[in-house]
């Protein structure tokens, strides 16, 4: 059988496509032991570091805000990030925010391949927004699609982009986390990302040595790829992620940038006991990776596309978020207010039934 993360891979048509999907929507628990954090204000007084283990609490329950800043440019895909979801965000009870961010768009494509500063200017205003609400922010590169296809052309633009976000952020509160790369595949094959990671890893930590970082396995941060993910030994602020859409063909059901998904319309997920273990055994595998390797957990994207039925989809998310939970993974949800969101923002309101699975005892 062709794995369905491979499948995802060969289906997955231009981005475009994916953008049209974005448009028509509205669509045991990890307790943190660390207080939030006190300030959004960059300080080169170095904060005593946190190791991985406990910053991972502090992503207990994370929303990614999706299809804002790694649209081409932000509002592109229908979603424009403000000010004011960010106290929604805290007060429903999410501890923190994954920002996937499309860098390579504003940077120059010939050395030194400069970031935009205004650019630069637009995220700074939403991680400190973010800050600000005591939300962890986790800053990732997303959607740098051209290393799919020339992983080698593409390395020292992509480890140049990494030394200055590094160094843009180095004096931030460490309530920000790095995460070098989204979902590599296709040419990034796992060898080619663990020597981009060698290569990209150091330059980092000369400016930001105790910052934890998010990495996952190559492969679309399939669980199956943890074993051949090759990471430092002797770096403690590290948190592995993967990503989690099983079955593909429910979650992912009529998703306009995936050929064929048409015909998998009115999959359910009914939460039989075969639905609950293959769950549970995927986990386990992480679970027990994660225990050999001694390195925390964060799964880092799961969610149920809007033409899935509701029911299925809450019942589905709870599941994933319960069982997370009870391996000790933290988890983050694809994502806040569009095609997967759990906010209507034309409403202005909470997705309750989507809410209350991810956080049943939100206010
Ligand atoms: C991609 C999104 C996509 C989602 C679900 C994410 O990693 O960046 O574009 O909508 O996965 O397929």
């Amino acid at each position: 059988m062709v794995p369905v993360s491979r499948l995802r891979w060969l289906l997955i048509v231009l981005v475009a496509l994916s953008a049209c999907s974005n448009l028509g929507v509205p669509s045991a628990t990890l307790t943190p032991t660390v207080a939030p954090t006190p300030t959004a204000t960059p300080s080169p007084t170095p904060e005593p570091a946190v190791d991985a283990f406990t910053m991972n609490q502090k992503l207990a329950r994370t929303v990614n805000i999706g299809n804002a800043l790694e649209a081409p440019t932000e509002g592109e895909w229908g979603v424009t990030i403000k000010d004011e979801y960010f106290p929604i965000i805290h007060e429903a009870g999410f501890t923190a925010v994954r920002l996937p961010v499309r860098w390579s768009a504003h940077a120059l494509k010939e050395a030194p391949y400069t970031i935009d500063p205004a650019f630069f200017e637009r995220v700074d205003h939403v991680v400190k927004q973010a800050l600000s609400q005591g939300l962890t922010v986790i800053v990732n590169v997303h959607h740098y699609e051209e290393m799919a296809l020339d992983a080698k052309g593409h390395q020292a633009r992509f480890v140049a982009i990494w030394q200055q976000i590094a160094e843009h952020y180095k004096y931030y509160p460490n309530g920000l986390l790095f995460e070098p790369m989204n979902e590599p595949n296709g040419a990034v094959v796992a060898s080619v990302w663990n020597k981009l990671l060698e290569a990209t890893l150091p330059v980092i930590r000369s400016t930001n040595p105790t910052r934890n970082i998010v990495i996952g396995p190559a492969d679309w941060n399939d669980l199956r790829g943890l074993d051949e993910l090759v990471l430092p030994a002797d770096d403690q602020h590290i948190i592995v992620t993967f990503h989690y859409y099983q079955p593909f063909q429910f979650t992912h059901q009529a998703a306009e940038w995936v050929q064929g998904s048409a015909s998998w319309l009115g999959t359910e997920w009914k939460a039989t006991s075969a639905e609950k273990q293959s769950v549970q055994y995927d986990f386990k595998i992480v679970a027990t990776w994660a225990k050999q390797n001694h390195r925390p957990i964060f799964l880092g994207e799961f969610g149920a596309y809007s033409k899935a039925d509701m029911d299925s989809r809450a019942r589905w998310t709870s599941f994933i978020a319960r069982e997370a939970e009870k391996q000790g993974f933290s988890w983050s949800h694809w994502e806040f207010c569009s095609g997967f969101g759990v906010y209507d923002p034309n409403n202005n309101k909470w997705i309750e039934p989507l809410l209350k699975a991810l956080i049943p005892n939100s206010p």
